[in-house]
This record gives structure tokens, C-alpha cells and sequence, in this order.
């Protein structure tokens, strides 16, 4: 037989949770696991931008014949906007360019082979702890991934120490940064320490990879790209990933992009038609809906003003969670232990709970998270935070 030899390899642990959480028949569970936000009803709605920009396309839509390899240019114009700024001089100079990929994951993806094919020999360094598919998709494109540190086992960012390692890389390596909203831990750098991190990557010529997946869930749309945008004003050489999973509610129609900004606009010319080289081998054009539903939204005033409004009542509501959790825990005498849930941004936060914690949490109450204690505050039910709380006290005690 010629599978005889292929053993079964445990599910992904992100993802698994989805499915485990689906068949727990307990009425009072909770859903803190894959990073999707829920709504007051513990929907994952499709904002009403959303809706309106798909009406459109399926009253306007002509074809359905494939995109080119960057994907649909409106799609890359104004996606690159949102993140660069629409008053970039980067952009104003064409030294920035997007190249349209199923999602985030499969910018991160083409990001990974661009660096094993036209960059060899360079290594990637991650935050440790970081997104677990970080470590699986450039180690599977054969890059050596190395770590520098960013939380520690006292759940508290250390930028001395990241500062310390990164000013040790090797000339030239990767080095990658969540722009906000760090996915697992939700701390995120303080401007003062991008600078100090934007000077060692300077130093260190070190080629900055920024994963920007959760624009306007930390403080907002435009200030969660502050940094992205120091570093593109400030550096020759920059790729970005950016995906509209989260702000747009797409997750499931994989839309996303990798940007590239170039010293000179002839040179991004050379990068890009690499990319589309490569994404040709990995998945040919990539899909069409999500960045068609995009493009509708960013390019018509109306109905962007509506989706920077849904953008920012997810946002809040994820800070109100933030907020009512600790205050939920204060009657247990915990919200000083957990008073970082509030200053975390985003949708995740690294709770500190232990693996056995998470795993009594799941068999006593129903609550699922991710065992190494991250829980996605945005899943939390606000309506039921004390109960919540109180299962957190009970694994506490
Ligand atoms: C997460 O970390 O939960 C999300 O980014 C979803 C995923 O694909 O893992």
C-alpha cells in the first residue's frame, strides 16, 4: 500500500477548538478559542458594509474570469491606502505595491517563499511566543526560524531583552513584528519602543517583515498602522503582510495581501513580478470575492464611512469586555492578577493561566482557549462575564 506508512498527526490546536467547542452540548460554554469576534447575540456578524458591497457585486459584477497574479489592482490601490496612508509618500513615489493573497496566512505564506527564493540564506527571527503558523509556514519553505524573546514566563513583555537579541541577528535576517494586537499575547510595543526597535533594525540591516492582521482592533485604524508607517517613511526596504479577516469580517473568503515597499520604483517592479512568479506555483490567481467586496468598500465614501464605524463598535466592544472581565474577577480578589486583560489590545490575551488551568477550565466549565492560556476576549459573552469570572476563580484556587 502506498499510504501504508502516513501516521495521523493531532489537529491544529487553534482550529480544533472550533470543532471541540461545537460538540460540547453544555448550554453555558464559552468560546474563547479561534480568533473571530462575536457580537452581543454570539454571532460573527458580516458588517452591513459588507452586505451592501455584495449586493452591488451581484447586481453589478460582469465576469468571473480570472484576476492577474497581483490580484485586482483597485483591490491592491486601496488596500495599500488603508495601510500606508493615503497621503504616503511612499506610495506618491510608487515604491509600494500590493499583491492580493488568500488572507493573511497566505501573504505570510508568499512572504516566506519570496525570502527562500530571491533572499537565500537569510533566517527569520519571531517573538517568542508568536502565532503558531508563524513557526510552521517559514520553517516549511525551508527558512532556518530562530527567536528572540517578547513575553516571558512571568507574562510580561520584555523589550530590553527583544532589544538585546535583535542587536545580535546576523546581518541581513528577517525579522518579524506584529504591528499590533500581538497574536497570542495582546501586549503591544509603546511608540518609544518601535524607535528603539526601528534603530537596531537599522543598525543591524536587518529586513523588517510586519504582520498586520488586526488593524483596528488595538486603538483604532489609523493609529494601529503608526508603526507600520514609521517604518516604511523611515526604511528603504519593507514587506507587510495585512489581512481583512477580522476588520472586515471575511474570514472565510481568504482575503489579504503582502505589500512591498522598494527603494526605488523600478526595483519593486523586479520584486513584484517575483511574487506573482511565485504565487503562481502556490494557489495561481488568488480568490476574488473578499478583495472584490473590499475594493467596493474602500473605494465608495459611504459605505467606507459605515465600515470604519463597524470597525470601530468592534473595537470598543472588545475593550468593554477587556474592562468587565477584571471588574468581574474583583469579587473573587483577582482583578489585580488579571489587571493586564485590560491593557492588552486586541482580541487575544496571554491570561497567564497555566496549561493545566486551561485544561480544567475546558473539563469543568466549558471554557475553551488555547492551552498555553491564551484566551480571545472578543468570543467572551458580556452578558455572562461572572460566571466566566467565577470558572476562572474556581481553576485559581
Ligand atoms: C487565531 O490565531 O485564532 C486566528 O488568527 C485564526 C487562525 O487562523 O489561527
Amino acid at each position: 500500500m502506498h499510504f501504508s506508512a502516513i501516521e495521523r498527526v493531532p489537529g491544529d490546536p487553534i482550529l480544533g477548538l472550533m470543532e471541540a467547542y461545537a460538540n460540547d452540548s453544555n448550554q453555558h460554554k464559552f468560546d474563547l478559542g479561534v480568533g473571530v469576534f462575536k457580537d452581543a447575540q454570539g454571532l460573527t456578524p458580516i458588517p452591513a458594509a459588507v452586505k451592501l458591497a455584495e449586493q452591488r457585486l451581484l447586481d453589478t459584477q460582469q465576469s468571473k474570469s480570472y484576476v492577474g497574479g497581483h490580484g485586482d489592482p483597485d483591490f491592491g490601490r486601496l488596500i495599500a491606502e488603508l495601510v500606508l496612508g493615503s497621503d504616503s509618500s511612499v506610495l506618491a513615489s510608487k515604491r509600494a505595491g500590493a499583491s492580493q493573497t488568500p488572507g493573511g496566512t497566505g501573504a505570510l505564506r508568499l512572504a516566506a517563499e519570496f525570502i527562500a527564493h530571491c533572499l537565500p540564506g537569510r533566517g527569520i527571527w519571531l517573538s517568542d511566543p508568536t502565532w503558531p503558523i508563524h513557526e510552521t509556514i517559514f520553517a516549511g519553505a525551508g527558512l532556518k526560524v530562530s527567536h528572540y524573546p517578547y513575553v516571558g514566563t512571568d507574562n510580561r513583555l520584555n523589550v530590553s531583552a527583544m532589544l538585546t537579541t535583535l542587536e545580535s541577528v546576523p546581518k541581513g535576517d528577517v525579522v518579524l513584528l506584529h504591528a499590533c494586537c500581538h497574536n497570542p499575547t495582546g501586549f503591544d510595543l509603546a511608540q518609544d519602543d518601535w524607535r528603539a526597535v526601528l534603530e537596531v533594525v537599522r543598525r543591524r540591516e536587518l529586513l523588517p517583515l510586519i504582520d498586520f492582521a488586526y488593524q483596528g482592533f488595538g486603538d483604532g485604524l489609523e493609529e494601529d498602522a503608526w508603526a507600520v508607517r514609521l517604518f516604511a517613511s523611515e526604511l528603504p526596504e519593507l514587506l507587510i503582510t495585512s489581512s481583512c479577516s477580522k476588520n472586515f469580517g471575511l474570514y472565510r473568503d481568504r482575503t489579504g495581501a503582502l505589500l512591498v515597499c522598494s527603494h526605488e520604483a523600478e526595483k519593486l517592479q523586479d520584486v513584484r513580478s517575483q511574487l506573482a512568479l511565485l504565487a503562481r506555483n502556490l494557489w495561481s490567481t488568488p480568490p476574488d470575492h473578499g478583495a472584490a467586496v473590499v475594493a467596493q468598500i474602500l473605494g465608495d465614501a459611504a459605505l467606507k464611512q459605515l465600515w470604519v464605524e463597524e470597525v470601530e463598535a468592534m473595537r470598543q466592544r472588545i475593550a468593554q469586555l477587556r474592562v468587565g472581565l477584571v471588574e468581574a474577577l474583583a469579587p473573587h480578589g483577582l482583578s489585580d492578577r488579571f489587571a493586564h486583560i485590560a491593557t492588552q489590545r486586541g482580541m487575544f490575551s496571554y491570561t497567564g493561566l497555566s496549561p493545566e488551568q486551561v485544561k480544567q477550565l475546558r473539563e469543568r466549565h466549558s471554557v475553551y482557549m488555547v492551552g498555553t492560556g491564551r484566551a480571545n476576549i472578543a468570543g467572551a459573552d458580556a452578558t455572562r462575564l461572572g460566571a466566566l469570572a467565577a470558572a476562572i476563580a474556581d481553576v485559581c484556587r
